[in-house]
């Protein structure tokens, strides 16, 4: 089991999937009784004391792992009128998780990602990212939304380019009204992201000229330029065909394993379950499940969530 979890911890899509359980635990108890290592865990278990001893390799996995939260939402609401959308919302992110949120439409999953970065006020509730938190039932001030939205990048269904602007003045724009970059410094950061997302040959182009999954690539790109500490993505690929949907998705799987934060409200379920670390599942603007990605996708705990995935499946 030991040799597992070192094997597991060595696979970087698993990285966020090792779990200690109560046999594992007893089992690494006993055989690390013969080691006489440091660094690990002391304790008790059933009555049997314990040390267990990591790896090198396993303590510097789980040290990079161990994810302090970067973004709090705490009774988070939001209503139109009596209409509730968002219904007291808690939640938490931690720093390197990627969370696919998954739902059927008019959950409120966009209400989320809009509420997170202020582009909708809640109604109630805070909004912690990093260092800043936003109570909003207090007023805002101007530096406190900016401090917010500095910290966060959007990235939309409708890309949102400027279309009579140059990939690379939409990519750098943003970089010299916020970040007060002069031209070429924003040019040079644009033409570094370009070329991450494997599009630095547009860069004189307009969005016009480009397809659909390159102008979602010039949105991400946008986003990243103003060097974000998560990224919120809405429905990114879904209107897309499924080729270009692929150029994006890997793309924003390449950004994931780079260890950027990420909420992704999508209807890929590959993606839900094989990229991301966490999977939520919203009905009527609650959290109907939460949990690791491949658990919640094959192994649903509430009936809402399977009901909700054998539409999919059924599609
Ligand atoms: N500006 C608004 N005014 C009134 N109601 C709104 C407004 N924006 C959203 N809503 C309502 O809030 C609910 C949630 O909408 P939201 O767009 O967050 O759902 P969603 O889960 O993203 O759905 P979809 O999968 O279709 O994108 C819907 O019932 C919608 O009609
Ligand atoms: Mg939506």
């Amino acid at each position: 089991m030991g040799t597992e979890l070192l094997q597991k911890a060595k696979q970087p899509k698993s990285k966020h999937h090792v779990v200690v359980r109560q046999d594992a635990l007893a089992w690494v108890c006993a055989s690390s009784r013969r080691s006489n290592g440091t660094d690990g865990i002391v304790g008790k278990s059933e009555n049997l004391d314990f040390h267990i001893h990591f790896t090198r390799e396993v303590r510097n996995y789980m040290k990079a792992t161990s994810g302090k939260t970067l973004i709090g939402l705490h009774s988070l609401s939001k209503h139109y009128g009596t209409h509730i959308v968002l219904d007291q919302i808690d939640l938490e992110v931690g720093s390197g998780e990627v969370l696919a949120i998954i739902g059927p439409s008019g959950s409120g999953k966009s209400t989320l990602l809009r509420c997170i970065n202020y582009l909708e006020p809640p109604s109630g509730g805070t909004i912690t990212i990093g260092p800043t938190t936003i109570n909003a039932a207090q007023p805002v001030s101007r530096s406190e939304l900016s401090s917010l939205r500095r910290r966060v990048g959007m990235v939309f269904q409708s890309f949102n380019l400027f279309p009579h602007m140059s990939v690379l003045r939409n990519v750098s724009l943003a970089q010299e009204r916020v970040l007060g970059r002069s031209r070429a410094e924003a040019d040079e950061r644009s033409m570094q992201l370009l070329n991450r997302v494997g599009l630095a040959e547009k860069a004189a182009q307009f969005p016009g000229r480009c397809s659909g999954g390159q102008q979602q690539r010039i949105a991400i790109a946008r986003a990243l330029a103003l060097d974000p500490e998560v990224m919120l993505f809405d429905e990114p690929t879904s209107a897309l065909d499924p080729e270009l949907g692929l150029e994006v998705l890997a793309v924003m799987r390449e950004l994931a394993e780079s260890g950027m934060t990420m909420i992704v409200v999508t209807h890929e379920m590959g993606f839900a379950e094989n990229v991301s670390d966490t999977v939520m599942i919203m009905a009527d603007g609650q959290i109907v499940e939460k949990g690791p990605s491949t658990e919640v996708m094959r192994n649903p705990q509430h009936e809402r969530t399977r009901r909700f995935l054998r539409a999919v499946h059924d599609r």
